[in-house]
This record gives C-alpha cells, structure tokens and sequence, in this order.
C-alpha cells in the first residue's frame, strides 16, 4: 500500500489529530512540538481542522523504509575475530571466532578503535581463565568474548543502567551488574576494562583489587598521551598495543 503523510503544524495540531482519529483510520503519528505527522491510506477527510497550516509530505518520504542499518558490515577485527550485528551475514569465507552483537543504545559494538584495542589485547592474551571479569562493559561484548572461547564465570558492570540491560540480554549466563568493579560479587583471574584515561584513573584501585593476578589484566580506551601514567600505577610492566588513536595495555600474570 502506498501511503500518504501530512504534516499538521499549530497550537491546534493535538486537536486536529483527536478530530481526525475519529474521522478516518490514521495509520501512524508523529508528535512533536505543535506537530503532528499521520500516515493515511488516502487523502484527509473534509473536517474541520481548526488552526493548523497543512503540508503533505512526498510519496518518497511518506513511504521510506530506511531503518539506518542497511549500511551496517561485518567488522574484521583479526583475521580469524570478526564482530557483527545479527542482521548482518556472517562473509562464507570466514573462519574463526564470531562475536554477534547488535548496536543498539549502550557502546560496544565493534566500530570504535578503543573496543577494537581490547578485543585485540583480550585475543593475544587468552588463555583460558576460570574466571573473567569486564569493568565497563557497555554492550558486554568484551564479555561475550569470554564466554565464547569458554569460560562460564563470567562478571561484567557498567555505571550506566541501559549498558547493563544490554548486557544482561546479550549474555544472560552472566553476572552483571549495576557501579563500578567494587560492586562485582567475585574476585576474577582475567580482568579486562576499556576506559577512558580519567576513567582507568579513578577505577584503577578497585581493579586491582579485583584482579587476582593468575591471569592477564587488559586496560584499554587510552589515548596515547594518557598511556604512561596509567602504565606507571600497574605493578608490573605492561605490553602496549595501539588500534588507531587507542592503546590497549596487558599485563601478563608473573608465571
Ligand atoms: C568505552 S565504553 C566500553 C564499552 C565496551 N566494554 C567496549 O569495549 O566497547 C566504557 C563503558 O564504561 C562505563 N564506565 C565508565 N566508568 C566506569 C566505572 N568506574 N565502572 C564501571 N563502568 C564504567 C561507561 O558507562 C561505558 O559504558
């Protein structure tokens, strides 16, 4: 069906469209302020619409289907760790290890260099910890990787509560949960957070705290000139490894 859409403009614009819903099937509604956009199947009805400059929209506009994911791709991190919404196919020819997240209202999915930086450092590192905990977690994609090589305690926070639902629906077997790393129930042997440098700052005490050392701690989401002084509050030395104007340091466990 092809469909037709105006725009009601006016202090009587909520009026006009009371009067139209009772006039006609109005098939869809924007509201904004002293605005209305309705969606028919045909022309408006003969009604009074009281104080409303009228303007119909193009039958291009009025019928767009762009949702804004049309232009989403798959994201070749390494050769064989590949990120991508689960609207968008897996390429055939890829072999290795697929992390499925869709990019909705909390950060993490794929594109930005700081996540890339992590899932880089996180890749190089693995070594198949009993217990893994992301601080920052965002979409919970640092996690999700974790739990796709196979570890299965899993902990994850974030300070913002849509990070936390996203996470929990992505990876529903894991613990996540609402503040910062001193919230997180247990102490966990690899320890990853992609922060900002104030953030890896403020944090860094209780991700000290909370990373029992058997295993590596992964510090990500540093810009270059923020590296140094974060590397300097680790008690061990660290590796760096930079994804575009992002650094990633690992700090391997002492055995
Ligand atoms: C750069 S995003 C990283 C998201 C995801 N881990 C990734 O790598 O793409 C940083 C996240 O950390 C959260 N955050 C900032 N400070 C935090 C803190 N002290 N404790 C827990 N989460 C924090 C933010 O709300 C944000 O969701």
């Amino acid at each position: 069906m092809t469909l037709r859409a105006f725009v009601l403009r006016g202090g009587g614009a909520s009026v006009a469209l009371d009067r139209l819903h009772v006039s006609t099937d109005v098939l869809g509604v924007v509201e904004g302020d002293d605005m209305v956009t309705v969606w028919l199947a045909g022309a408006l009805p003969a009604i009074d619409f009281g104080e409303v400059v009228i303007e119909e929209l193009s039958p291009e506009v009025a019928n767009a289907t762009a949702t804004g994911l049309e232009h989403d791709v798959p994201i070749l991190v390494a050769s064989d760790l590949l990120v991508r919404p689960p609207w968008v196919d897996r390429p055939a020819s890829f072999v290795g290890f697929e992390l499925v997240v869709p990019r909705g209202m909390a950060f993490g999915s794929g594109e930005h260099d700081s996540t890339q930086a992590a899932l880089l450092a996180l890749h190089a590192a693995w070594c198949d910890p009993a217990t893994f905990a992301d601080v920052g977690t965002g979409s919970g994609i640092l996690a999700s990787y974790a739990w796709l090589r196979g570890c299965r305690r899993v902990e994850a926070c974030d300070i913002e509560e849509p990070a936390v639902l996203a996470a929990r629906e992505l990876l529903p077997a894991a613990k996540v949960v609402l503040g910062g790393p001193e919230a997180l129930p247990f102490r966990a042997d690899f320890v990853i957070a992609n922060l900002t440098g104030a953030e890896q700052h403020a944090a860094l005490p209780a991700i000290l705290e909370l990373w029992t050392g058997c295993a590596p701690l992964v510090l990500s989401g540093m810009r270059a000139h923020e590296v140094d002084a974060v590397a300097a509050r680790l008690p061990l030395p660290a590796i760096a490894r930079a994804r575009g104007a992002f650094t990633a340091l690992t700090v391997l466990p002492r055995s």
